[in-house]
């Protein structure tokens, strides 16, 4: 039913404007602009769209982002170590770099065989208790599948896939992979056998600053919990507590809204996934149990000092959105109507001006297009980890900006989306959709090939 197109349009928008859904008709600036992340926009197609700097950066802002670009990229190394500036890593780990799962600031894949390189998929452990989920008490909230030498990794990620036919109402048929994942070679004792596991894949990390400068206002005022306007979608505001400024706040970073600022998601990167304290989280990451963790020297205290933290912090809020392409072409801008029409823009709110007052200059005032309305929604029992995190239950998820998603096969070589990186190209994505997704994934099945192939290639423009 497309009878709600210019009522989802208005409440994804949130604005008075009068607009028809019939194509040719409705005001398109509400879905897209070429500068999808405002004056910030950077212009590169090619493999480095998505490490430019916001465009709108001073000198010494740029020189700034420069430095933080090289912390984001350098390997850490085991303490002691003559360069001390970078010394630390591990005892456990994942990564030696930010930059190992976040290839060229891009997004990662799942590894496809055992020794797959690939650095870029985690999985998150806990198991239930008294009041509310706490840490594997053996392995902590998180599997290091690396350590250095004399300390024992924690196990492997292993991981098989059941295959899922379907078909289109047209009689197309399609096939979904789902991933079934496992602890292998559990180095410090049996897993506990009530774990909840939550497979992560590392995102794209474009336009996060703008994302932090959505006022909070905004995000509060999309979210309707209780669904009292009866769309079928709710949207929750994941609160979270912000360990800088000691109050809980909106989650709005990670596949579940679980971190509350860009600092604190690098301060939590560098502790859980290379091992690097902050003065955010001063203590090496050492479960009970793991004595040779406990005694490895460690690289000063914090490893990574406050200003070198805020330096990468300022790299990755500052990194720019690609610019829109084929923004004249026709099927393009029927695709963005049929995005509104099937209700993905319900969710994927197109549309945000960032907060006047914002701390960082460049960011301000901005109109920006990320396609997401930063709440959680339950996608329904086809998606969920059965983890709950934060308020997040064990299906719900954080709404995924989509801008720069047509650029991840450039950057990074690979067309793997969803929070485990399942889906092996964008029409599997959308198939996925389930719970609040299930009637937009519906009503996009139902769509013809022709029409299907335009809000793909819409996708694929952003
Ligand atoms: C071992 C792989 C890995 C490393 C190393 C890593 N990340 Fe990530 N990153 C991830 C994963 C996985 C997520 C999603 C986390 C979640 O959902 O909880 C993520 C999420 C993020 C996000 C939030 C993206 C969004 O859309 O909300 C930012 C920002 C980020 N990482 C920055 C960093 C920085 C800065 C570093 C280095 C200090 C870093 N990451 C190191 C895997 C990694
Ligand atoms: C009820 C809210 C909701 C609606 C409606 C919705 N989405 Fe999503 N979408 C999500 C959430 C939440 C995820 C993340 C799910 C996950 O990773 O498990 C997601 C993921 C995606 C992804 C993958 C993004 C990535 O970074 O991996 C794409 C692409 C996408 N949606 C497109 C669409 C399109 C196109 C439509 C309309 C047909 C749509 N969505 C409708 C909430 C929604």
């Amino acid at each position: 039913m497309i009878v709600g197109a210019a009522a989802v349009l208005s409440l994804a928008v949130g604005g008075s404007i009068a607009c028809t859904p019939q194509f040719g008709q409705r005001d398109l600036t509400l879905i897209f602009d070429k500068n999808l992340g405002g004056t910030t926009t950077a212009f590169s197609a090619g493999s480095n769209a998505f490490e430019l700097s916001a465009r709108n950066l001073t000198n010494e802002e740029r020189r700034r982002f420069e430095v933080g670009d090289s912390f984001f990229t350098q390997n850490w190394v085991t303490a002691p170590a003559s360069t001390e500036a970078r010394d630390g890593l591990g005892p456990t780990f994942n990564a030696q770099s930010c930059s190992s799962c976040h290839s060229r600031d891009g997004r990662a894949k799942p590894p496809e065989h055992d020794g797959d390189p690939e650095r870029g998929l985690l999985l998150r452990l806990s198991v239930p208790g008294p009041d509310g989920p706490v840490d594997e008490p053996l392995y902590g909230d998180q599997l290091q599948d690396r350590a250095i030498n004399g300390v024992q990794p924690e196990g492997r990620i292993g991981i098989t896939y059941e295959t899922i036919h379907g078909s289109y109402p047209d009689g197309t048929p399609y096939s979904l992979q789902k991933p079934i994942y496992a602890i292998l070679d559990p180095a410090y004792g049996g897993v506990a056998a009530d774990v909840m596991i939550s497979p992560r894949i590392a995102q794209t990390i474009v336009g996060m600053g703008l994302l932090e400068a959505i006022p909070e206002a905004r995000i509060r005022a999309l979210a309707d919990p209780a669904d009292s306007d009866g769309d079928g979608i709710s949207g929750r505001v994941n609160m979270v507590r912000d360990l800088r400024r000691g109050e809980v706040v909106p989650g709005r970073f990670g596949w579940k809204a679980n971190q509350p600022s860009v600092e604190q998601q690098a301060a939590g990167a560098f502790h859980g996934d290379i091992g690097i304290t902050t003065t955010l989280f001063p203590t090496e990451n050492c479960p009970e149990g793991q004595t040779a963790c406990s005694l490895a020297p460690d690289g000063g205290s914090p490893e990574a000092p406050d200003d070198r933290l805020l330096k990468v912090a300022f790299y990755v809020q500052t990194l720019a959105v690609p610019a829109m392409r084929n923004v004249e072409d026709p099927t393009v801008q029927r695709g963005a109507g049929l995005f509104v029409d099937v209700g993905c823009s319900s969710c994927h709110v197109p549309r945000h001006t960032t907060d006047n007052a914002h701390s960082l200059a460049p960011l301000r005032g901005q109109t920006i297009y990320p396609y997401t309305d930063l709440l959680l929604h339950d996608m329904g029992p086809g998606l969920a980890d059965g983890r709950p995190d934060g308020l997040a239950s064990g299906s719900e998820w954080r709404t995924p900006p989509l801008w720069g998603i047509g650029l991840v096969k450039v950057v990074n070589g690979h067309t793997r989306f969803l929070h485990d990186g399942r889906a092996r190209g964008l029409e599997e994505a959308i198939l996925w959709h389930g719970g609040e997704g299930q009637a937009s994934r519906d009503r996009f099945l139902q769509l013809s090939m022709e029409d299907r192939m335009a809000l793909l290639k819409f996708l694929e423009s952003l």
